[in-house]
């Protein structure tokens, strides 16, 4: 059985404190969502230091195995003079340095940052992230034990053209199957159409159905079996009106959530729509 995910990435919103606040309010009530899904919350690198230390603090361990903490992406250098980058080890070294903190009790970690989206259409469109530079990215952050949710999606243009199958399967056969099978065990792949991505447009449960199927077809090539316990999230204006119908697809494992995951109760309700 593939692991059910509901994933949100918050991008560029909230403060601190809203950050905080936000995820206060989906882990005091983390106990509706039902047991086969998984949560992830993917926050800003500002945030990540006072969210791993509210997830680790989780009282009950089985409300605190339910959800993940993510960053949104991480340099494709290891080290060094790169101003202002931010590496996949530093994101790995975050947990532990929460016990350092003046005041933390003994043996005191906070919750490890586990993913880190990486191929986001606005990394690749805004800041010219190439398949070879996120391959880059990818090594370096599995390298660093992290988990990548992996991105991809065709523009509206690709699309009307008939070419999000080619565009879809580049995205996939440039980074992805670069990866051993080990290595492959720890990606998630995400499909974002462009032209649904914050639009309220969202892909027909039939249209997203059918690429999901292609993605794991593709992976299948190179992957064989893994390819059917790879989870595929669909994102794009995906809801809790329509995360039902998208949910319900034999090949969408869950959803990766832009506007929907900046409110607790709506992120929620599409985390119980499986
Ligand atoms: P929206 O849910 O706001 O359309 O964003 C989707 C997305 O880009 C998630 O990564």
């Amino acid at each position: 059985m593939r692991q059910k995910i509901v994933a949100g990435n918050w991008k560029m919103n909230t403060t601190v404190s809203e950050g905080i606040e936000l995820v206060n309010q989906i882990v005091g009530k983390i106990e509706e969502v039902p047991e086969s899904v998984h949560l992830i919350v993917n926050v800003p690198f500002t945030h990540l230091f006072p969210v791993s230390k509210i997830i680790g603090d989780i009282k009950c361990p089985f409300c605190k195995s339910k959800i993940s903490l993510g960053a949104q992406n991480c340099a494709d250098k290891e080290k060094g003079a790169y101003t202002g980058e931010v590496s996949a080890q530093m994101l790995a070294s975050v947990s532990k340095a929460v016990g350092t903190v003046a005041g933390a009790p003994e043996g005191a970690t906070g919750a490890a940052v586990e993913y880190v989206i990486l191929g986001h259409s606005e990394r690749r469109g805004y800041y010219g992230e190439t398949n070879a530079i996120l391959f880059e990215k990818m090594k370096l952050a599995l390298a660093a034990g992290l988990k990548v949710i992996y991105c991809v999606g065709e523009a509206l243009e690709e699309r009307k053209a008939g070419k999000h199958f080619q565009v879809v399967e580049n995205e996939i056969k440039e980074v992805l199957f670069n990866l051993t099978d080990e290595q492959m065990k720890n990606v998630v792949v995400a499909y974002e159409p462009i032209w649904a991505i914050g639009t309220g447009e969202t892909a027909t449960k039939e249209q997203a159905q059918e690429i999901h199927a292609f993605i794991r077809k593709t992976l299948r090539e190179k992957f064989n079996a893994l390819a059917e316990e790879t989870p595929i999230l669909y994102g794009g204006s995906c809801k809790p009106s329509n995360a039902k119908e998208l949910f319900s697809q034999e090949d969408i494992d869950g959803g990766l959530i832009g506007g929907a995951s900046l409110k607790a109760d709506d992120f929620l309700a599409i985390a119980k729509s499986f």
